[in-house]
């Protein structure tokens, strides 16, 4: 069994109160921080113990935390990214719902470390019944001293707000987040300058997912040297996962990051195998925006090391034979499943999101769907293959922001892996019309 840091209680009846989450350890870290160090020596503990963004771009948040400003009497911000909105992704939404008091204390320590006396959790619109828990759990951590003027005495004041977006998922891109909450369109900026030196009303922002900012508290707990030695190399802790496709036990796992691909979707302690005996065919193991992975690259890398549940082994080979760990969103292809469909299902999904404000965005997005439309409904032309890999390439890396690249990576990673089943597409045009799914020659 794995070991639980953020997950360890969630088998408790009512763990989602305070009473019941503060009987059973609760907040002891924030009382910790509070109580006996410094917001540097919480810093320390952060740095020490390796953490890495766990919204999808592995960002080490110690380093991240040690960029933001401190300009003479000018506010700094925490804001906590709750727009979880990436496909296949829904592990935060779990923390949320049913441990909210390990993100709100999460936030307490994270505050105290920044210099923050406002914080904002910036949720996702379609979690529509998620702000009600977290608003609940904000007023009872209030009402026994946790929020407020002089935390426990600490001196140390804040206030958290809960800001529901409307449901774009362009506004999970930090910058874009914070023009919405700032009451504007979420727009992307372009960076730099980092949230960290200018963010929310230009003041010092420090922005963050969920799962990394609720990761502090078991840090603090255990302490970042102990944190560090959970994992491998880079990959320290634990990393929520949430897993989804054709697997028997679809659903939310915590992992140490230190066990194999192979295990993650055969064991019983997680994906349970694939149902009805089928075979294996692909992975997206990081939420819709990194490439998918055949299964044959999927246990090993290139080298033939085995292929393991980190952000180094993951990535191992570059997008020629890698992937990325992203967000955790791990989605499974079993043998009946069309390539060519899943990557035009996110591309439409791209192509509805992107904000419009870069023109490789906006239009290429729009002709990467068109395209493979044709292809998929068995209307494309030969040509239009490297006409696709050609407009992901003209996208990837010339936008403002990394939608550009997230909508550019499926098809190039698609088209790379599985050209066979586009091809299949065009030649069996009638087939493909009447078959979305079932590719039987694959
Ligand atoms: P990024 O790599 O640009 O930035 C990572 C973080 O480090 C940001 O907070 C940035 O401000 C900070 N940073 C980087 N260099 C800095 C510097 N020199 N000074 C100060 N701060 C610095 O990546 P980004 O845009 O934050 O995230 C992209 C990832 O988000 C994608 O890889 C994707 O996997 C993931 N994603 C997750 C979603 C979800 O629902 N969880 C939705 C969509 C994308
Ligand atoms: Fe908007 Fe797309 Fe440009 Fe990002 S890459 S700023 S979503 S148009």
């Amino acid at each position: 069994m794995g070991r639980k840091l953020l997950l360890d209680k969630a088998h408790i009846p009512g763990i989602r109160y305070y009473d019941t989450y503060r009987g059973n350890g609760g907040y002891a870290a924030a009382e910790k921080a509070l109580k006996g160090m410094t917001p540097d020596q919480v810093l320390d503990e952060v740095k020490k113990s390796g953490l890495r963004g766990r919204g999808g771009a592995g960002f080490p948040t110690g380093m991240k935390w040690s960029f933001i400003a401190k300009p003479e009497g000018v506010p700094r911000y925490l804001v906590c990214n709750a727009d979880e909105s990436e496909p296949g992704t829904f592990k935060d939404r779990y923390l949320m719902e049913f441990i909210p008091h390990i993100l709100i204390e999460g936030l307490i320590i994270s505050s105290y470390t920044l210099g923050a006396n406002t914080c904002y959790i910036y949720i996702r619109g379609e979690y529509a019944w998620i702000p009600e828990i977290l608003e609940e759990a904000i007023a009872d951590a209030k009402k026994n001293g946790w929020l407020g003027k002089n935390i426990q005495g600490s001196g140390f004041d804040l206030e958290i707000y809960v800001q529901r977006g409307a449901g774009a998922y362009i506004c999970g891109e930090e910058t874009a987040l914070i023009e919405s909450l700032e009451g504007k369109r979420g727009n992307p900026r372009i960076k730099p300058p980092f949230p960290a030196v200018k963010g929310l009303w230009q003041s010092p922002t420090v922005v963050n997912n969920v799962e990394t900012l609720a990761a502090v508290v078991p840090i603090l707990n255990i302490g970042g040297e102990e944190y560090a030695k959970i994992g491998i190399g880079k990959s320290t802790g634990t990393k929520l996962i949430s897993a989804c496709g054709n697997i028997n036990k679809p659903g939310v796992y915590e992992i140490e990051m230190n066990i194999s691909v192979e295990e993650f979707i055969y064991s019983e302690e997680y994906c349970g195998g694939i149902p009805n005996g089928k075979r294996l065919k692909a992975c997206i193991p990081g939420g819709s925006s990194v490439p998918i992975l055949p299964a044959n690259l999927l246990f090993k890398t290139a080298k033939g090391d085995t292929r393991m549940m980190t952000y180094e082994s993951l990535s191992d080979g570059g997008f020629a034979t890698g992937t990325m760990m992203g967000s955790g969103g791990f989605i499974v292809l079993d043998e009946d499943q069309c390539v060519v469909k899943n990557t035009l299902t996110f591309a439409r999904f791209y192509r509805h999101e992107s904000c419009g404000q870069c023109s490789p965005c906006r239009e290429g997005t729009g002709w990467m769907e068109k395209v493979l439309k044709n292809i998929e409904t068995g209307k494309g032309k030969m040509s239009d293959i490297d006409l696709l890999w050609d407009i992901q390439r003209k996208i990837e890396g010339n936008t403002i922001c990394p939608l550009g690249d997230a909508a550019a990576w499926p098809v190039a990673a698609a088209i790379r892996h599985f050209r066979d089943e586009f091809e299949w597409h065009i030649t069996h045009p009638e087939e493909a019309q009447v078959r979305n799914f079932g590719l039987a020659h694959y």
